[in-house]
């Protein structure tokens, strides 16, 4: 062998007869599309779905699409990639901000990275403890209780699911992150910028113009951005306030600890640092969660017998008492339900980074500023990780193997994996058991047909449903 290097253990010659080692030539280029060009690229922003559907049986690593006028775009397919390329944040970084970004947040916890998304994740990681965690299923309790006796009063009412599912998660979040529930009417706002937001972050032609060409931010989005800075400044502003006159107590939550650090001299906070927090907080802490339970709520009313067994056992766990983080490990086919649609429906459909220089990712180069996605919801289809890879079947979590688990990563993997995880599964679980123990939750058929791509994979319109006591009940 002629160096550490080295897999092949033999040497070959160059153009000039020189020895060269064999490692040097065995990297490759990330295969291209036969017809790539201008019209690929465009096809790919525009219906990047019919782009994605399949894709990775065509190519089983990764492909890259030429831009012209840019680096190209990398989709990496192969699972044992895609974690190495999220492992890597010196190699592969954040996608810089974009203008519709930076008017809600440009510096919080999700866009950050190297030294201030180190100092930030460790600041707020206490919000994120075991035991924090288990304290908020109370509120989480609490909220679905109250939710469920809304819903109660409005047999056979028709609903927006993915409505409902916001504004009980959006609620959750601000009292147990930011200790102000701040009720239905602004939640259904919320719900409200949301939606605007998603109409305009939705992927578009604009990945294959020219980046100097100007973007053009629509008034309703600016309007929609400003309402959740709003509320983020008003939450802060509020609590220095309360914690400055000694009215707010109880144990810090995550505003307060972000707030009292800003006093330590060795936590460096930029102009704005706290309101992007919050900001940021406020979406990433309720849409990801709220599109799940929109998801699993509609693969389970089309599968009625997963959705009977997901009754029987919570109303055997939870039965009418309140509903208790402990009772989370006793409820399996509930996970095991709630994993599948985040399987086939993962809310982060895609993660998204840029190669910092030329480098590699296993055999392949990747060019420098190359934007990659590794796309979730491809992956988590794929028929050489998933047996049936399209269908809906919770049993496939009881006798998974290494593989699948391996190809499975809706709360991302690496350094900036989901710091949300622990607290959006033990939610999720508890508020499934209760809406389906005491509900019969019927959602139009093709209601899942028409999703957006943006950031986070949204429904069109809405979702909806009906929502009934069931005759046992
Ligand atoms: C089903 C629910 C959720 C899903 C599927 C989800 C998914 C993800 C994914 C895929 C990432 C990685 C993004 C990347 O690497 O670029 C991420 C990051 C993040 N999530 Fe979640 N998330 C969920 C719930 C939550 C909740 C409840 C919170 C907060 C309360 C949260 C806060 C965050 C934050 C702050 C980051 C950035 C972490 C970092 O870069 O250090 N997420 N999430």
């Amino acid at each position: 062998m002629c160096c550490d290097n080295c897999v092949l253990s033999q040497t070959t010659a160059d153009a000039n007869s020189k020895r060269v080692c064999a490692y040097t030539i065995r990297m490759r280029s990330i295969p291209t599309p036969p017809d790539a060009g201008v019209i690929d690229a465009v096809r790919f922003g525009t219906d990047t779905f019919r782009y994605l559907g399949g894709i990775q049986t065509r190519y089983d690593d990764a492909l890259q699409i030429p831009i012209p006028t840019r680096p190209p775009l990398v989709i990496v397919t192969n699972p044992t990639l895609a974690r190495d390329l999220l492992s890597r944040p010196d190699d592969f970084g954040r996608v810089p901000a974009r203008e519709t970004d930076s008017l809600i947040a440009s510096q919080g916890l999700v866009q950050s990275e190297g030294e201030l998304w180190e100092q930030q994740r460790s600041v707020v990681a206490p919000a994120f403890s075991g035991r924090q965690v288990a304290a908020y299923a109370d509120t989480v309790g609490r909220r679905v209780e109250a939710l469920a006796e809304e819903w109660a009063d409005r047999d056979d009412d028709d609903i927006d699911l993915h409505r409902e599912m916001t504004t009980l998660t959006v609620r959750v979040a601000t009292e147990v992150l930011l200790g102000k529930d701040i009720g239905r009417e602004r939640a259904v706002e919320f719900h409200e910028w949301m939606a605007v937001a998603g109409e305009e972050l939705e992927f578009g032609i604009d990945i294959a113009t020219p980046e100097w060409l100007p973007t053009r931010v629509s008034p309703a989005f600016r309007e929609a951005a400003a309402n959740i800075r709003g509320l983020a400044e008003d939450m802060i502003k509020d609590r220095r306030e309360s914690l400055a006159n000694g009215e707010h107590t109880g144990p810090p939550d995550m505003l307060t600890i972000l707030i009292q650090r800003e006093d330590d001299p060795d936590v460096e906070y930029p102009e704005n640092q706290i309101r992007d927090e919050v900001a940021t907080f406020l979406i990433a802490g309720h849409e990801t969660t709220a599109l799940s339970l929109t998801y699993t709520l509609a693969l389970l009313s089309d599968n009625s017998d997963v959705r009977d067994a997901v009754r029987t056992e919570a109303r055997e766990v939870i039965g009418d008492g309140p509903l208790d983080h402990d009772d989370v490990d006793r409820l399996p086919a509930t996970q095991r339900a709630y994993n599948e649609s985040l399987r086939l429906y993962p809310p982060a459909w895609g993660v998204f980074r840029q190669a910092n220089h030329t480098t590699d990712l296993g055999d392949y180069d990747v060019p420098d500023g190359a934007a990659t996605i590794v796309p979730l919801w491809s992956i988590h289809r794929d028929a050489r990780y998933f047996e049936s890879p399209d269908t809906f079947d919770p049993s496939r979590w009881e006798r998974r193997g290494p593989t699948s688990v391996d190809a499975y990563f809706p709360f991302s993997t690496g350094p900036h994996a989901c710091i949300g995880r622990s607290f959006a599964l033990s939610g999720a679980t508890l508020a499934l058991a209760r809406l389906v123990a005491d509900f019969d939750v019927d959602v139009a058929s093709g209601a899942l047909d028409d999703l957006r791509l943006t950031p986070t994979l949204r429904p069109r319109e809405g979702v909806p449903a009906t929502v009934s006591t069931p005759d046992d009940r």
